[in-house]
């Protein structure tokens, strides 16, 4: 549990703090066994290799999928989306996505633009941030080849239409790349009911795992569309100098990330304790309350959709006459609460917010452990700083 001097609430960065369990796997992990996994024959090596699959197992039993070979581990949600990209996209292809996009979708997407002849077109969210899935349709032109949206904002929270985006790319033959970086372990995220080809997510946000984690998923037969973007010695097929292209070896060359693996599948165990519906229903009322709580503020801004239903567990707001950086610096200095604040990693959402100019927003965002009391105190740390604007 945290200290209660220190109010963390910037867990769309990185959740914290994780459950106990997940401190002891990796402890227990470094001190007692620290042998690589999928490399040996000897107890220590089997036995990681055994957790390596465990974890692999409950991320697709989250994901509805029964083929655990399907979930890839990543570092963080950004090399998968990495992967799924460079490794899909080709000279030509057209993309659809959203100005609403982290700069894990935004730069690669750019970066083939630049160099690879990709064509991108990014659909404008409406004023509260969320997309309208017709648009999704009006752009799609003879060579598009993907979707790409997120789940959940980052910036304001707002859950979009994701199950109506990916029945028309399915309709229309497009691949649908979903970012589910600020949803997997707050909603369901059912690969085959949001008809998502690829989802990319973190292990160390909603999942509770630690930093260093990420994962995959490829619905089948996306792997003979999916090239590798690293090639590398996979403890699988060694007495080849090529990548093999089984399942998940593939992707995966080079140590894992053993004892991030081991701590994630522990977070997992943490997760199942408690069905969806009820991590759902305890995060829906800290955000009603730090929604009403704000809304009833003079001066203070709330983005995004006003009801909690629409949303994750992230909320963004300006200050009258403050930047989101001073908000942010006296929030810590002087309450102890700690947020992030400027632009979030997605630039071009600020455009249909209106928080450009004054260089984004504050953003709160809880998590697993969040309490009452300090959703109470942010909020009065807000009406303070807000009544001593000038
Ligand atoms: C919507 C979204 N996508 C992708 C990412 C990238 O995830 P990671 O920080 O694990 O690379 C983030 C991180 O904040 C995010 O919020």
């Amino acid at each position: 549990m945290p200290p209660t001097d220190r109010i963390y609430l910037d867990n769309a960065a990185t959740s914290w703090p994780k459950p106990a369990a997940v401190y002891d796997a990796i402890d227990r992990y470094q001190r007692h066994n620290g042998a690589p996994s999928g490399r040996g024959t000897y107890g220590e090596a089997v036995e990681v290799e055994r957790a390596i699959n465990d974890t692999r197992n409950r991320v697709a039993r989250l994901l509805g999928e029964s083929d655990p070979r399907r979930i890839i581990y990543t570092s963080n949600g950004t090399d998968s989306l990495n992967l799924a990209i460079h490794g899909l996209l080709r000279p030509g292809d057209h993309v659809v996505t959203t100005g609403c996009e982290h700069n894990s979708v935004l730069r690669p997407l750019r970066e083939l633009e630049r160099s690879a002849g990709v064509t991108v077109t990014r659909v404008v969210c409406g004023s509260n941030g969320v997309v309208d899935p017709t648009a999704f349709e009006e752009a799609i032109t003879r060579n598009t080849k993907m979707f790409v949206l997120t789940h959940a904002s980052n910036v304001t929270g707002a859950i979009q239409p994701v199950e109506e985006v990916g029945a028309i790319a399915k309709s229309h033959g497009i691949r649908f790349l979903l970012d589910a970086a600020q949803s997997l372990g707050h909603l369901p995220v059912l690969a085959r009911q949001l008809h998502a080809d690829l989802i990319a997510a973190p292990g160390h946000k909603g999942l509770l795992g630690p930093l260093g984690t990420g994962i995959l998923y490829i619905a089948p037969g996306i792997e003979s569309q999916l090239d590798t973007i690293r090639q590398g010695g996979t403890g699988t097929a060694s007495e080849n100098d090529w990548q093999p292209d089984t399942l998940p070896d593939k992707y995966e060359s080079g140590n894992h990330n053993v004892p991030g693996i081991l701590g994630l599948g522990a977070a997992l165990a943490f997760l199942a304790e408690r069905t969806l519906d009820e991590v759902r229903r305890d995060e829906m009322r800290l955000v009603e309350r730090l929604l009403n709580g704000f809304q009833s503020l003079h001066r203070v801004r709330v983005l995004g959709p006003r009801d909690a239903e629409s949303r994750v567990g992230v909320v963004s707001i300006t200050i009258e006459s403050y930047d989101p950086q001073e908000v942010a610096t006296m929030l810590d200095a002087a309450y102890s609460v700690q947020v992030r604040s400027g632009f979030h990693c997605a630039p071009l959402m600020h455009t249909s917010l209106g928080t450009s100019e004054r260089g984004g927003t504050v953003r709160f965002s809880i998590g697993a452990f969040t309490t009452v009391e300090q959703v109470d105190h942010a909020i009065q740390a807000v009406d303070e700083i807000a009544a001593s604007a000038i």
